[in-house]
This record gives structure tokens, sequence and C-alpha cells, in this order.
């Protein structure tokens, strides 16, 4: 078969760390591939003004599947201090890549598995009858739509006229807020399209069935949000009668989602939401199975492009080690999760399972597996370094 071309998005700080462990893993997994460098972050925001060169895009369209790092992001006034000093004056804003990345694709389906590993000594535990401490088995997928909700940046201070005519002419807006001066006033706005909703809620189902998993949640609040997470809401019951009746529909709030999952987390599977529950619900799930270091995500769009990155950052004080420290399972859960967007099956579960022997086995840990605070130190006290993790991973490959 012919090899495979994906794009490889190191990015900034730990993003550029972990992705080249993840590479020797895919490697070693016997997974064939010819990978194209391309250029985001922090970097090319300060020599060209842009962070998300138009190259790079190009890269992306044409090979449709890439893996991505993390980037930096810093806000506008510390942006505006490290750029070129000739780009000075020549009108560039900066804006995160990893954002636009999802708005210039539509990259609208964000999937992102929280899934215990046994053994990990990071997994969540609760007390349990008589004073027993259990360890439910967490394995919870959550399906965040990825481009509209609050996230899509239709926002104002000081509203333009129009918009706050508008405003005026919705009752409530006229009675709670009409005598505020205009130039106090704050608005980000809700939007939630049919069609996102729809699909969104069509990949969380036909996953829960794909994979076995027995219900679909839907995690908003539509008891008070009646337009838009009302509309999600609405949208799954007519959805799950037509197509899917034999998944059970179950409705949560965001606020009581985040304290059940914390009493039986067990209880969930599919879980899907709008862009911002969904971003507060899998950072709340990831807690519950070992945290950022073990978060990993997908995107996708409906033409067809792929992006699979760690739902973590660029970390930047853990950048310059001369000895990485990072744990890089997140980022080659990620990479998984590409393998199997590409039906490569058999090196997908190939690393998988190494990664689940490995924790098991309980002898190679990186500093967060081992609960101490990141520093140059932890490799002499016994915590595996980004690439001894990698190493180990690697070994049970063979
Ligand atoms: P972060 O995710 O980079 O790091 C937060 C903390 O989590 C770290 O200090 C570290 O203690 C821990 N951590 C993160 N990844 C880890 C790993 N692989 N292994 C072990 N521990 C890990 O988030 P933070 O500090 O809020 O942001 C740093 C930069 O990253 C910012 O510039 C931010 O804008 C950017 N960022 C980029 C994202 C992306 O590229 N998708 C997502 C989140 C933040
Ligand atoms: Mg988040």
């Amino acid at each position: 078969m012919a090899k495979r071309t994906i794009v490889t998005l190191p990015g900034d700080g730990i993003g550029k760390i972990v992705l080249d462990q993840a590479l020797r893993v895919l490697d070693a997994s016997g997974f064939e591939a010819e990978y194209i460098h391309g250029d985001i972050g922090w970097e090319f925001w300060r020599r060209e003004g842009n962070p998300l060169p138009q190259r790079t895009l190009d890269l992306i369209k044409k090979h449709k599947v890439a893996l991505f790092g993390a980037i930096t992001s810093k806000p506008n006034d510390e942006a505006r201090a490290e750029l070129d000093p000739s780009l000075h004056g020549k009108g560039y804003v900066y804006s995160s890549p990893i954002v636009g990345l999802r708005q210039k694709f539509n990259l609208d389906i964000c999937v992102r598995p929280c899934k215990s590993y046994k053994g990990n000594p990071l997994n969540f535990i609760r007390r349990g009858k008589g004073d027993t401490v259990e360890e439910p088995v967490v394995d919870v997928v959550i399906f965040r739509q990825n481009t509209e909700c609050l996230y899509s940046g239709v926002e104002w201070t000081n509203p333009p006229e129009q918009v706050y005519r508008a405003l005026l002419t919705h009752p409530k807006f006229a009675e709670n807020f009409g005598r505020v001066p205009v130039d106090e006033l704050s608005v980000s706005t809700r939007i939630f399209t049919r069609r996102a909703t729809e699909r969104i809620l069509m990949a969380a189902f036909d996953y829960a069935i794909k994979y076995g998993y027995r219900s679909v949640t839907v995690c908003e609040k539509p008891n008070v949000i009646r337009e838009t997470s009302g509309l999600m809401w609405r949208l799954a019951k007519e959805i799950q009668k037509r197509s899917y009746p034999s998944i059970k529909l179950l409705n949560t709030n965001i606020d009581a989602q985040m304290m059940w999952l914390t009493k039986n987390p067990e209880d969930y599977g599919v879980i899907v939401a709008g862009n911002m529950f969904g971003d507060i619900a899998s950072d709340a799930f990831a807690g519950l199975i070992g945290g950022l270091g073990f978060a990993c995500s997908a995107q996708f769009s409906e033409d067809g492009i792929a992006v699979f990155e760690p739902t973590h950052g660029s970390a930047p004080k853990y950048a310059d080690y001369k000895i990485p420290i990072v744990n890089p399972i997140a980022m080659i859960e990620s990479a998984c999760m590409m393998l199997d967007y590409l039906g490569e099956k058999e090196s997908a579960e190939k690393i998988r399972k190494a990664i689940s022997g490995l924790i098991l086995e309980g002898k190679t840990r990186t500093y967060d597996m081992m609960k101490m605070t990141g520093s140059p130190e932890v490799v002499n006290n016994g915590a595996a370094s980004t690439v001894g993790m990698a190493d180990a991973i690697i070994s049970r490959l063979k």
C-alpha cells in the first residue's frame, strides 16, 4: 500500500517534545507514513506576523491528516511586544493558530476520550460503603461541538448602535439591562446552528453504536438556556427516536454533571455538549483519569480534514529542560486516534496494549504519575523522562 502522508505540526514548547516521541512510537509500531513538517506557532508570529502561515494551511488542505503538538498563546500586548521590530506598525494582530485552524477547516467535531488505565496512580478514587475505597472504571468519550457557542468570537464591549437597538427589542434585555449605559455593557453571544448541532449529535450516536456504548448523555442546561441548550436537547430526542432507538438518551445539566462525575463516573458513556460545556466536561473527566498527561483528542471536519492533538498546551515552564520530563502519553494516545481514523487497527491496538501493560506494571512513571512537582531533579528521583517513557512503550511493542 502507498505510504500515507501526514502533516506534523509541532508548534511550541513541549508540543515539539511530545510529538517527536509519538513519531518514534508510531514508527516502532510498524505504521508507515511520510511526515511533512508544517510551520505553526509563536516563532512564525514573531518572524512573519502570522502564527498560522498560508503554506501550512495549504499542506493540511492537500494531505488532510495532521498531528499537532501544542502552541503558545499570549495576550495582545505581549504578542505585539515580541513581534519582530521590522513588522511593527503594519497592522498585524495575534490570534491563536489552533483556534484559527479549527475555524479555517471547520473542524466542528471534537472527540475526547477519557478512559482510565488500570494501575494508574492518578486514577480517581472515592469512598464506598463502610469506609471502603473504590476505584470506578471511567470510560467516557466527550463529543464537543468545536466551532460555535460562546467561543465563536461574536462579542462586543460597548456594542454598536444597531446591536444595542436589536438587544433592546428583547423584553428581558430592556427590563434588566435597558438602563445600563451602553459603554458599560459587554456581550458575548452563544450561537448554535441547527446543522452543526445535528452533526455533533449524530457523530456522538454513531460512535456509541460503533464502539458499543449504551448511552448518549446531552450535557447542557436546557431548563435555563432555553434556546441553544434547548435546541440541542430537542434535536437529540428527535434523532434518537428516529435513528438510534437502541441507545439510551440521557440529559444532565452541566453544573450537576460536574458533581455527578465524582459520584458515579462509571454511569456515563458518550457525552455530547456545545463548545464551552464540552470543554469543561472534557477537562473534568480528564481529571478522573490522570489529567493532562493522559487527555487526547481528535477533530474532524465535514469534508475529510482530521487533526489529532493532546488536550494540553505548550507548558512553557517545561519546554527548555535539558532532559524533558513531561508525559508523552496524551500525544501518543492522540496518535492512536489517528491510527483508528486511518483504519490502522493493528498498530493502534499494539500501542494501546503497550501503554496499558506499562502502566499496570508501574515501573516506568513520569513525574506527574509520581505526584512530584515538575523540576529538572525529578529524573534523579525516580521519574521517567519523556524519552524514557517513550522508550519503555517502544520496548513493549517488540
Ligand atoms: P498547559 O496545558 O500548557 O500546562 C498546564 C500544566 O499542566 C503544566 O504546567 C504542567 O504542570 C501540566 N502539563 C501539561 N501537559 C503535560 C504533560 N504532557 N505531562 C505532564 N504535565 C503536563 O496549559 P497552560 O499552562 O495554561 O498554557 C501554556 C500555554 O499553552 C499558553 O500559552 C496557552 O495559551 C497554550 N495552550 C495551548 C493549547 C493548544 O495548543 N491546544 C491548549 C492549552 C493551552
Ligand atoms: Mg480546555
